[in-house]
């Protein structure tokens, strides 16, 4: 993928060690007024590997496309290890569980050297347009302002008009600029910069 346009925020240190701090149980939920049954967020560990081998095998090819800007039906063991083994501070991906599958999946991964997050979403879609993505955004953005990152920035395509939307409707102050068919945001997560998000009925998540 190309580079973003986008600065970095200067205002907090780039300096926060890329260590594991561990696996930040305080990150777990559960996810209400989405089905009958609660589904539950949690940060990714590394025995999801089948789990998400598990859900890729579920995604549409539009999806993947619209994920990895590529087709993409099996993903290299490579690919799983990086997306399943994050050290919870500069890699940090959420997911969502509908009993033992994984439906839902977002990440950021620090840009080096700079307090900005690269975020990415990717919904199973049969469970798309029912608010997931935009309980993630809000769930992944609290954690990474925890961990001391200043803003997300992302990549998507110009015709993703879900995944702008989301972005769109978050309350952040997002600044966007698209060439070709990609189309770049970038965003400040300080909860104090935040508006309120637009209303949805969509799912919440509460203790588990
Ligand atoms: C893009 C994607 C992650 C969105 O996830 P989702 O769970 O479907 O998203 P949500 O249900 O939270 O939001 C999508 C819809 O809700 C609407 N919405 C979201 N938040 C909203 C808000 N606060 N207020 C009003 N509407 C909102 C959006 O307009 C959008 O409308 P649509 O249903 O007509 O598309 C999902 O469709 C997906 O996985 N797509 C394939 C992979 C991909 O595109 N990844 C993005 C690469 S970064």
């Amino acid at each position: 993928m190309s580079e973003t346009p986008f600065t970095p925020s200067p205002e907090r240190s780039a300096e926060v060690p890329a260590t594991d701090v561990g696996y930040p149980k305080e990150l777990e939920g559960a996810v209400t007024g989405f089905a009958a049954r609660p589904l539950r967020v949690r940060p990714v560990r590394a025995d999801d590997a089948e789990r998400l081998v598990a859900f890729h095998a579920r995604l549409s090819p539009g999806s993947i496309y619209r994920r990895y800007f590529a087709a993409r039906p099996l993903l290299t063991p490579q690919e799983v290890s990086h997306l399943t083994q994050v050290d919870y501070l500069d890699r940090l991906a959420l997911v969502i569980e509908d009993g033992s599958e994984i439906v839902a999946i977002a990440r950021y991964e620090r840009i080096p050297s700079t307090t900005t997050g690269e975020v990415a979403f990717v919904v199973r879609d049969d469970y798309q347009h029912r608010g997931l993505g935009h309980l993630l955004l809000d769930r992944l953005a609290v954690a990474a302002w925890a961990r001391g990152l200043t803003r997300f920035s992302a990549i998507t395509l110009l015709e993703n008009r879900g995944m702008i939307a989301i972005f769109e409707h978050s309350g952040f102050p997002v600044t966007a600029a698209h060439r070709d068919e990609e189309y770049y945001v970038s965003f400040s997560i300080d909860p104090a910069d935040r508006r309120d998000p637009s209303s949805t009925s969509g799912p919440r998540v509460g203790s588990t």
